[in-house]
């Protein structure tokens, strides 16, 4: 069942489906909550204004880039694209103003929305004329998200969704127990540009057996296969699949007011960061004419 109510002068659309109901805003194509067994478990603001002047993603579809490209440039088809750089001399999650802060169209259907977004040629410096969609489908326990694109020039596209996760409700997310199926990550500088893909044997990023977040992440790690990672807290776990090649692992340390810093921690299905400027990463180029398509599951259950 998907109702409609208001969310300031935005809408916000609930699917509810057997234990799930998950609220989703035309603003940013937001998830503003995921109530499990009546259990919130995505941390969001109950107004537009929270999102509006916010600079943590909250829920947020993220686009044209998610995670980071550094020195906010790459080169496409033998053409400099320049961006603007809203993190130092990098751009972050597509930049200033990008498609969290925008207001998507939605379509109802069954037991899901499909928000729909039109991201002009020259947008925040990409090229292309891009038409974005996310699908969110509740199936049982499990919300499903369908990340769709069509350019009608070659552009980079390399969307995520930025929920942050609080499973228990104590707004504490080292104390959770996260599986990642990674034996890689990425290295970063100072700036969380990767640098190198590195083993996770013997480092603190090797999570490929459960255990205690513990400690601050904000990284790439490069999945093993479809089954991302294994979420457990509080008694509830969330199993998150998708067909991307990487998971971000934020662990919320600078999540504003209302919320505590390492309060929830944000697992983003992505891309690898600066693929633009990486040959040797997978490519994120989407020419004209082929159609984007990518997905993530994240299933919930009590144990
Ligand atoms: C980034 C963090 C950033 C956070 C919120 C994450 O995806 O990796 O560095 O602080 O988003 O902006």
């Amino acid at each position: 069942m998907v109702t409609k109510t208001n969310f300031g002068a935005y809408a916000l659309y609930t699917i509810e489906a057997g234990e799930l109901a998950v609220s989703i805003t035309t603003l940013g194509a937001t998830v503003t909550s995921l109530r499990f067994r009546g259990r919130e478990c995505v941390p969001g603001y109950d107004s537009p204004e929270g999102y509006l002047g916010g600079t943590a993603y909250l829920g947020a579809a993220i686009g044209r880039y998610g995670n980071r490209i550094a020195l906010a440039r790459f080169t496409l088809g033998g053409k400099e694209c320049m961006l603007p750089a809203n993190e130092g001399p990098n751009q972050l999650h597509g930049g200033p103003n990008s498609y969290d802060k925008r207001e998507w169209s939605a379509e109802v259907l069954d037991d899901a929305v499909r928000f729909t977004l039109s991201s002009p040629d020259g947008d925040n410096g990409f090229p292309g004329a891009l038409s974005a969609a996310v699908t969110y489908s509740v199936r049982g326990g499990t919300l499903r998200l369908d990340f769709e694109g069509d350019s009608d020039a070659d552009t980079v596209y390399a969307p995520t969704s930025h929920m942050y996760f609080d499973l228990s409700g104590r707004e504490n997310c080292r104390e959770a127990e996260l599986q990642v199926n990674a034996s890689h990550y990425l290295e970063v500088d100072a700036g969380l540009i990767p640098t190198e893909v590195t083993p996770v044997e013997g480092t603190r990023f090797d999570f490929r057996s459960a255990r205690k977040i513990g400690q601050a992440y904000d990284h790439c790690f490069v999945l093993d296969g479809e089954t991302a990672c294994v979420l457990c807290d509080g008694g509830v776990r969330m199993t998150l699949s998708t067909d991307l090649p990487a998971l971000q692992v934020y662990t919320g340390e600078f999540l504003p007011a209302p919320f505590k810093p390492f309060g929830a921690v944000a697992l983003e299905p992505e891309s690898f960061p600066d693929s633009p400027n990486r040959p040797d990463f997978p490519s994120t180029v989407l020419r004209a004419g082929e159609h984007f398509h990518r997905w993530a599951e994240y299933r919930f259950e009590t144990v």
